[in-house]
């Protein structure tokens, strides 16, 4: 019989790669200002990687949220990592950051939900936990999307940075700091936002490979835009439906880090006071499915969120997807952030 009927989350991490692209940077290479990025975006620089891979920030986010837990590799028996831009369509990212880190006791697989993913791999390992499949749970988000960017493309290369996050969960018998969860999907849009470099893209063996524009991200930045202020407010109060709770019992709203202009957005639609909010896309850009664990941690560094806070992470993106948590923040680092 499974005694564990609650998942605590006991850590968080990330890692970023050691360059910075700034707008300045980027004035230099494709017609567009730090004026035009900062007003439309609120980005202001993004890191990219050089030397780093999907698979090394993963590995880092992942020792770093294992340092805050304070668990060891061994303890971990499974890693779940979102990633939209893996170094191998195969082996899985999780496989890797399992030999990086030595979990020899862990399954692991990926998950493939775009900016979503991390909001799609946190459900999942809520489940297995609270099925009792799982006792410790690794989960990861990271990208690096600026291996997949049209760095002459305005419209998209100003957008994203390269990242890593991770949260450790752990089975508990009284206690449970996932209030709820709520994901969605609707493929019908699928190609406002994609990469179409595999699969059906490649061509047989021996024939030419298909147009270079097919390896980049290719976005309809308005619908998505338009789609991520529609739906954000929808999926917040389905969540905090779910969780029996009020808009105003959630202490901080962690959305999935885009475009500032979407956080002001649905703060002004969902009447939230800015202080609520957590932003981090100024310095990081949209790091995909790293940039919710980034900015809880961005957040807890700076001290914005202190434990215990409810929060709602909100995420949107690729699919298209979307969806929501309520997590119950309560983690106390069992070493310095
Ligand atoms: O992670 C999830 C996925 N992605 C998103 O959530 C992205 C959602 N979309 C967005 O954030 C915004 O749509 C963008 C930031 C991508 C674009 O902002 P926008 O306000 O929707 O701009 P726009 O595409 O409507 O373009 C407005 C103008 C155009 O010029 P004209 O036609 O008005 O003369 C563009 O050509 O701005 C021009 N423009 C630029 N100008 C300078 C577009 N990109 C740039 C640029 N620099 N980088």
């Amino acid at each position: 019989m499974n005694n564990f009927n609650g998942t605590k989350i006991i850590g968080v991490g990330g890692a970023l790669p050691a360059t910075v692209v700034t707008n300045a940077d980027l004035e230099n290479q494709v017609d567009t200002s730090d004026e035009w990025i900062t007003s439309r975006t609120g980005i202001k620089q993004r890191h990219v990687v050089d030397t780093e891979t999907c698979t090394s920030l993963s590995t880092a986010a992942a020792l770093d949220a294992m340092k805050f837990a304070g668990v060891n590799a061994e303890e971990i028996d499974l890693i779940i990592v979102a990633t939209s831009t893996p170094d191998y369509l195969y082996p899985s990212t999780a496989c890797l950051v399992q030999r990086e880190i030595g979990a020899i006791n862990a399954a692991a697989f990926d998950i493939e939900a775009a900016c979503t993913g991390i909001v799609y791999a946190l459900t999942v390992a809520d489940q297995f936990i609270k099925t009792g499949a799982s006792k410790t749970v690794l989960v990861i988000g990271a990208d690096v999307h600026s291996r997949f960017l049209d760095w002459n493309d305005r419209n998209t290369c100003i957008l994203f940075g390269d990242g890593a996050g991770a949260f450790v969960l752990q089975a508990s018998t009284d206690e449970n700091d996932i209030l709820a969860t709520y994901i969605k999907a609707d493929g019908r849009k699928a190609d406002f936002l994609n990469i179409p470099n595999f699969g059906v893209n490649y061509q047989k063996p021996g024939t030419p490979d298909k147009k270079e524009d097919q390896r980049f991200v290719q976005m309809n930045g308005k619908v998505v835009y338009e789609f991520a202020v529609s739906i954000v407010p929808d999926a917040v109060r389905a969540v905090c439906s779910k969780a029996n709770m009020d808009l105003s019992d959630v202490d901080f709203f962690i959305l999935h880090q885009a475009n500032q202009r979407i956080i002001k957005a649905v703060a002004t639609k969902l009447g939230l006071p800015d202080d609520k909010m957590v932003v981090t896309l100024d310095s990081v850009g949209n790091t995909s499915a790293a940039s919710i664990p980034l900015a809880l941690k961005h957040a807890l560094t700076t001290g914005q969120i202190k434990s215990p806070a409810r929060c709602a992470l909100v995420g949107f993106g690729g699919g298209l997807t979307w969806g929501a948590l309520i997590i119950n923040w309560r983690a106390v680092a069992k070493s310095s952030l």
